[in-house]
């Protein structure tokens, strides 16, 4: 199990990145809004990269936005393992895949919890990791969706049907509680759980389900 460290709810994202720098962490997830996809707007890039220098971890960019094409560009010089981009976007989802692969970056797909999982299909060949979802995208802090279990245990089934090995990552609302009820997938997301705690390391340990001390 591996962990993804967000910000969306944070109140002072240097601190915090430079916190998360003395932990294990495996990624730093990078939420991106366009103000339009979602009602949100994050910073510019040149600002968003002045702050994700400051990290010494490999990052996972979340990209909420309906044209993602420039967004990609961008990210791609940064220390990027994944870029996710949404199945639900009016855009040739094929071509951006393609785009995310060319820079020789892993390339996720979002799925919003209202999406049918069936959705993915086309594009399941082609894919590094799904991004469940787990409230709807926007904002932190919001309160887990417990149709995600149900809707992750489908996919896998559908996986071993297809024997594909898709990594699952899960986005929002994760706590110390629905963690362990999240032992299926590989990746969980953890913003408002892992800044609001006194001591990160610690939480990290928790999330992943390890014993700390
Ligand atoms: C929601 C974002 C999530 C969110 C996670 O749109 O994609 O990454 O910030 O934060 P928590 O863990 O607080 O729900
Ligand atoms: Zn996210």
């Amino acid at each position: 199990m591996k962990i993804s460290a967000s910000f969306l709810s944070s109140y002072s994202i240097e601190k915090d990145i430079q916190k998360l720098n003395d932990t294990d962490v495996d990624f730093i997830h990078v939420d991106v809004m366009d103000g339009k996809f979602v009602k949100r707007k994050t910073m510019p890039f040149r600002s968003m990269k002045n702050i994700y220098k400051f990290t010494s971890k490999r990052l996972d960019v979340h990209l909420m936005a309906i044209h993602p094409k420039k967004l990609i560009k961008k990210y791609a010089q940064l220390n990027t393992e994944y870029i996710t981009i949404h199945v639900e976007l009016d855009e040739d989802i094929d071509s951006l895949i393609d785009l995310i692969h060319n820079y020789g970056i892993k390339c996720g797909l979002s799925i919003k919890p209202d999406t049918p999982i069936d959705v993915l299909d086309p594009y399941l060949n082609k894919i590094d990791m799904v991004l469940f979802m787990s409230v709807e995208p926007g904002q932190g802090g919001q309160a887990f969706l417990p149709e995600t279990f149900v809707r992750i245990k489908e996919f896998k089934r559908k996986m071993k049907s297809k024997k594909l090995n898709i990594v699952i990552n899960v986005d929002g609302g994760i706590n110390l509680n629905n963690c362990t009820k999240l032992r299926q997938a590989d990746i969980l997301v953890s913003g408002s759980c892992i800044t609001n705690s006194d001591d990160f390391q610690k939480t990290i340990t928790k999330l992943r389900g390890g014993k700390h001390e």
